[in-house]
């Protein structure tokens, strides 16, 4: 069996938990392979809303298998948090959900470093979710992290080792060192952790698959924020691209199938760092009070802006996306004219390439413009409603990017999504 992979292909929130919800039906297995709680991903159906950060967006339907893999960083305190809420709404988590032995444990004092770091970097901050993000994964690589699997066995002397060690960096970064609070929490919830199949994820995935099981594979971030490929440093601290499926969760490049590649019918971003397509205008506040564009976890604002096909044809690219999902097509529904990048001047001369250092150079998009549908789509149930000007935006982006729309959104709800032919 095949291993399909769900992405995103912008700045991150372009609607991955709700489509990983819709499509779940279709597989055994979810997993999430990177990231941590730096993610929020929303799903809505039957009036209710849920907004998941590690944790797949697959425990809502049917009894899939869920599986946190090893590429993933988490923090207990905030994990026991979701879980526990999930528990209530009825979802039976420790029946589906298995983790990784080999995804890294966020640390209080990773939160601390975070923190510290981004003060330290002052007007040139990254603008992270706090969460620890970076730090954790900078243990990773350095070979000082500290796993699930830890936990099982010795891990009070383990611990106490890299405390020491975050805690002189935090004396010499100037930082908060008081943890106490903090510590108390975390290793409550490592209790309620240990509650849940602690397991070689890598094993259970190729063993589903050797049984015919098929695994979705579940992005977070976006592929504008990949540490090797998005707009560097501005980015996150993992591989959010095709690849870190692979890496992630211990499947090889071979048994990738499909890869699902979303994105807004606009742009946002939230943080620090360039967005050639930016709309300081009244029109960006329009976008961003429409498509209610605050992060669904911090609150922050994300910046808002028009398609940027320059950065896409670059995501679809390195990702080697077959299939594209355009989601918040709705909230372009009022627009008399919606604008698309399709190249950018670089300090005067024209490029369709997404530069090297997009933060030292002067981009300016080139636009092509493009009548509006001006039609309430957020109630349409088929393609066949579809009014030639939405279905002339969508084939402009497939002739653009070279890749078929195979899903729509139309709403944030699981029943406003309509595939494709
Ligand atoms: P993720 O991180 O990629 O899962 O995306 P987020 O959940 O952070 O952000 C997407 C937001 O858009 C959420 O509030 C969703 O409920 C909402 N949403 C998803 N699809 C649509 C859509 O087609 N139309 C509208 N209006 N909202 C949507
Ligand atoms: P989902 O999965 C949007 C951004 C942060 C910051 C940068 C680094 O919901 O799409 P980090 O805390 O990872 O070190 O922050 O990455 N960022 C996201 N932006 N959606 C996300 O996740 C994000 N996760 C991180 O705002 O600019
Ligand atoms: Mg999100």
């Amino acid at each position: 069996m095949k291993v399909d992979v769900l992405l995103g292909l912008q700045w991150g929130d372009e609607g991955k938990g709700k489509v990983v919800d819709v499509l779940t039906p279709r597989y055994d297995v979810v997993a999430r392979f990177q990231g941590g709680p730096n993610a929020g991903h929303t799903l809505e159906f039957e009036g209710k809303k849920y907004v998941l950060r590690s944790i797949p967006s697959g425990v809502f339907q049917n009894e899939n298998v869920n599986i946190i893999g090893g590429g993933v960083v988490l923090d207990p305190v905030l994990f026991a948090e979701e879980a526990k809420a999930l528990e209530q709404s009825g979802v039976e988590l420790k029946k589906i959900l298995r983790i990784s032995k080999k995804a890294h444990l966020i640390l209080p004092t990773h939160r601390k470093l975070d923190a510290a770091n981004e003060k330290a970097k002052g007007a040139a901050r990254i603008g992270t979710t706090g969460k620890g993000i970076g730090p954790t994964y900078t243990d990773k690589i350095s070979r000082n992290g500290l796993r699930v699997g830890d936990l099982l066995h010795d891990f009070d002397s383990k611990y106490a080792a890299a405390k020491k060690r975050h805690i002189s960096m935090l004396e010499a970064l100037g930082g908060d060192t008081d943890v106490a609070d903090l510590e108390k929490q975390w290793f409550e919830a490592v209790e309620y952790l240990k509650e849940y199949p602690i397991v070689d994820s890598e094993y259970e995935i190729n063993d589903y698959l050797k049984q015919g099981k098929s695994v979705l594979c579940e992005g977070a971030q976006g592929t504008m924020l990949d540490v090797d490929f998005g707009s560097y440093p501005f980015v996150t601290s993992s591989n959010t691209v095709t690849a870190g499926a692979c890496t992630g969760l211990g499947v090889a490049p071979s048994r990738i199938g499909d890869v699902y590649g979303i994105f807004k019918a606009y742009c946002t971003r939230v943080g620090a760092g360039p967005f050639p397509t930016e709309l300081f205008d009244e029109t960006g506040k329009t976008i961003r009070d429409l498509g209610h564009e605050y992060g669904a976890v911090t609150g922050r604002e994300r910046r808002c802006g028009w398609i940027d096909l320059v950065a896409l044809k670059y995501a679809v690219m390195v990702d080697g996306v077959t299939k594209l999902i355009m989601m918040k097509s709705d909230v372009l529904d009022g627009f008399d004219t919606i604008k698309a990048c399709v190249a950018y001047k670089v300090d005067g001369e024209l490029t369709d390439r997404f530069p090297f250092d997009a933060t030292g150079v002067d981009i300016e998009p080139v636009y092509r413009e493009l009548p509006g549908w001006k039609t309430d789509m957020t109630a349409m149930k088929s393609a066949d409603e579809f009014p030639q000007a939405f279905k002339d935006y969508i084939a402009f982006i497939e002739k653009e990017l070279g890749v078929p729309v195979c899903i729509v959104s139309v709403g944030p709800d699981r029943s406003q999504t309509i595939e494709l032919k």
